[in-house]
């Protein structure tokens, strides 16, 4: 099947583009660059050595993706392409909800007016909210989100849900991401994130490599066995697959389906980065600090839905994914 893939060179996308390959499928990727670099195009080419389709322009365009669906015969869209910083989301709303609501809304009017119907969105265990308890299940109410960023993702599956309620034509699945890290295990297409990290993997790697002097832990008096907040990572790889089981579900069905991708597993800080220093034989400095406005203490994914519905789960270990992370480092 010939498949679109928005921000197809980012950190899950590029991977995405990888499993879709290795199944059998081929790849059309449109990409701003907004977070990424044209030569992972040449990376998914040396890793799978296939080829793959590059557009370079924005989502937000309705020109271009017009232009894109006329002439490439896409079965169905696979949509990474947002802005995805927390942090920034908060400094930089209204960048935020242009670029991640005004780049669906021109996908999905695209789309309807060349009769394609087949969506796969990257949603993400931010908009669970902390009021749930964990383990999450889809169909929890989603929380209130605790920055522009998330609210996004909260607006953007309602949107989804109102379209295809509209259209029986439709079929969409929500993937809920839970932490994604590591990379592939070539050593390429690992999360490179500009400045200083906001994630908690990539920080870690940049302490090893000594680019940071010291990873802050930020809250050792959480209602957690050590005291470090959990949450439920999962490696990119095992991430990319949910993508070719759910794209499969995709295109055999109508209608509207909610999927947690996680390993159904918690970590806590601690687990993290000690396991980091063993996996990898490196060492990690790290000071426990105050917690961060936001965070939750525990989160991790109800996986019986993915295993039911996609026949996927999670293969990869922790140790997995501080390697991977590890050779990614670039
Ligand atoms: P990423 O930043 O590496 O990839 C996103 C890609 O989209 C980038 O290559 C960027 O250049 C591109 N892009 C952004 N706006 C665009 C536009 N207007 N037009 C064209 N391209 C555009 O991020 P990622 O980690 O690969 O995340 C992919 C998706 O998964 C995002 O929607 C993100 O919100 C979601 N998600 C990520 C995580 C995570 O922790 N990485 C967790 C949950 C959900
Ligand atoms: C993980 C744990 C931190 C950094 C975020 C987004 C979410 C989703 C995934 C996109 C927490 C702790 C972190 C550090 C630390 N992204 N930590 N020191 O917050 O679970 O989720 O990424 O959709 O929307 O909110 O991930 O990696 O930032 O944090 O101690 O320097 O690591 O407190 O317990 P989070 P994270």
């Amino acid at each position: 099947m010939r498949v679109l893939l928005t921000g197809g060179t980012g950190y899950i996308g590029s991977n995405t583009a990888v499993a879709l390959l290795e199944a059998g499928h081929q790849v059309l990727i449109v990409d701003n660059l907004a977070n990424s670099n044209e030569r992972t195009v040449q990376d998914i080419r040396e890793i799978t050595n296939k080829d793959v389709d590059f557009v370079l322009g924005d989502i937000t365009q309705p020109a271009v993706i017009d232009r894109i669906l006329e002439t490439e015969n896409a079965e169905a869209v696979v949509h990474f392409a947002a802005l995805k910083a927390v942090g920034e989301s908060v400094e930089k709303p209204l960048a935020y909800y242009r670029n991640n609501l005004d780049g669906l809304l021109t996908m999905l009017e695209s789309m309807e007016r060349h009769g394609i119907h087949n969506f796969i969105f990257s949603s993400s265990a931010t908009v669970y909210g902390g009021e749930n308890p964990v383990p999450l299940t889809e169909d929890m109410p989603a929380g209130t989100c605790a920055n522009p960023y998330g609210w996004t993702k909260l607006m953007a599956e309602q949107i989804l849900r109102d379209a295809a309620a509209a259209n029986p034509k439709m079929s969409v699945v929500l993937l809920r991401y839970f932490n994604p890290v590591g990379g592939h295990r070539s050593g390429k297409l690992g999360e490179r994130p500009n400045g200083v990290p906001n994630n908690l993997m990539p920080y870690i790697v940049q302490t090893a490599a000594g680019i940071r002097e010291r990873l802050s832990v930020f809250g050792g008096d959480y209602p957690t066995p050590d005291g470090t907040g959990v949450r439920d990572y999962v490696h990119v790889s095992d991430l990319a697959e949910g993508h070719v089981a759910a794209l499969e579900y995709c295109v055999a069905h109508h209608g509207v389906e909610t999927v947690n991708l996680g390993t159904g597993c918690g970590n806590s800080v601690l687990e993290l980065i000690h396991t980091f220093e063993t996996v990898n034989g490196v060492s990690v400095p790290y000071q426990i600090t105050d917690r961060r406005k936001g965070d939750v203490a525990v989160c991790w994914a109800d996986v019986e839905k993915a295993g039911r519905l996609l026949g996927w789960q999670a293969k990869r270990s922790l140790k997995d994914m501080c390697r991977d992370s590890w050779r990614c480092r670039g």
